[in-house]
């Protein structure tokens, strides 16, 4: 009987991840490998939500966004009898391997297991976050840049003819990459990450610095997770409200634009307009270096799939596809460094 590897794809959808679906799948279909994709992520293991994966169910996906098998944010252990009845599943499937694609907290899952239970599992890392550890860049990001530099762009001219402060707020969660790079790319006059502390009447001081030496309007792109700070040493991360965490403790972030556009008004008398590009970033079509990466991950993970080397991540290092431990990838968010930080901050003011 041919041997049976599974894929999952955990976490926020991210343009790429059909990709990584389509070379496991294909890789596996020359290997003598059945594929099962389990649906809507660790819930699909859970729940025993399958559906077989062969070449043909994975022809035209290279390009399309999102996930053709679904995805959640379903924490095992945060379910009663959860994990029993992912590894009983799993039995019951034959899984000989899983390969899970996901960011910090699907493959902190996949670590857990691998860890506790010896469970055959291969980690992918997506997020259009990059805040992932041991690998130089996670697929879904380029896209998520691309998008959020295009709306830069393109916001420019309102901005400028209404000599107005555009604030555009980003995604990104606890790490400024996408603020950081998309500000870089599209010359933005302020990058505001939860990395880096500037309180409000500095912003406002740099604004106001700014226009003094005749810029008619700025740009300001501030990440979700960026903390509204003040002098006063009072400051505020600022969230949706419902429902407060998902499985995994995280606060839904967003609405820190809005926030922010209001302080600007009010303390320099600027016009100010929020813009929040929010799941635009995430949708669409993978841009062509994050399907090759997906792609490339996607081959790597099989190989390692079925040569039976388990409790490991693909990775990018330089150029090369690397392996690295899951328990090392997902031991601590990689975040912006005062070197990168350094890029957007000699352009600010
Ligand atoms: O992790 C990816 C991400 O898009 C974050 O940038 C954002 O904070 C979060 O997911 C939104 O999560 P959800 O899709 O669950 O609303």
């Amino acid at each position: 009987m041919a041997k049976r590897v599974g894929i999952l794809t955990g976490g926020g959808d991210c343009p790429g991840l059909n990709a990584v679906i389509r070379a496991v799948v294909r890789a596996s279909d020359v290997a003598g490998w059945d594929c099962l994709g389990v649906l809507e992520g660790w819930r699909g293991l859970v729940d025993g939500l399958f559906r077989d994966l062969g070449p043909v169910q994975v022809s035209e996906i290279l390009q399309r966004g999102g996930t053709i098998i679904g995805t959640s944010r379903t924490n095992p252990y945060k379910i009663e009898g959860g994990v029993e009845k992912l590894l009983q599943n799993a039995r019951e499937c034959e899984l000989d391997a899983l390969i899970a694609i996901g960011g910090e907290d699907t493959l902190g899952v996949a670590a857990r297991l691998y860890r506790e239970h010896g469970f055959p599992v291969v980690g992918v890392p997506k997020t259009i976050d990059n805040d992932l550890s041991g690998t130089d860049y996670t697929f879904g990001f380029d896209t998520a840049v691309n998008t959020a530099t295009e709306a830069i762009d393109r916001l420019r001219s309102p901005a400028e003819s209404r000599h107005r402060v555009m604030v555009v707020e980003v995604m990104g969660r606890h790490a400024g990459w996408i603020a950081l790079m998309s500000g870089i790319a599209g010359g933005a006059d302020l990058v505001l990450i939860p990395e880096q502390k500037m309180t409000v009447e500095a912003v406002c001081e740099d604004l106001r610095r700014g226009h003094a030496r005749g810029r008619t309007f700025s740009m300001v792109v501030v990440s979700e997770g960026y903390e509204l700070s003040h002098e006063s040493g009072e400051s505020q991360l600022v969230g949706q409200n419902a429902p407060t965490t998902d499985q995994f403790g995280h606060v839904l972030l967003g609405g820190v634009g809005e926030e922010l556009g209001r302080e600007i008004e009010r303390r320099t008398g600027f016009e100010a307009r929020v813009v929040v590009l929010g799941f635009i970033q995430r949708g669409g079509t993978p841009t062509p270096r994050d399907r090759i990466l997906a792609t490339r991950f996607g081959l790597k993970a099989a190989e390692l799939a079925h040569n039976g080397v388990f409790g490991q991540m693909v990775a990018l290092r330089g150029d090369d596809i690397a392996v690295v431990s899951l328990d090392e990838a997902t031991a601590e968010l990689k975040t912006v460094t005062p070197e990168w930080y350094a890029v957007a901050q000699a352009f600010f003011g």
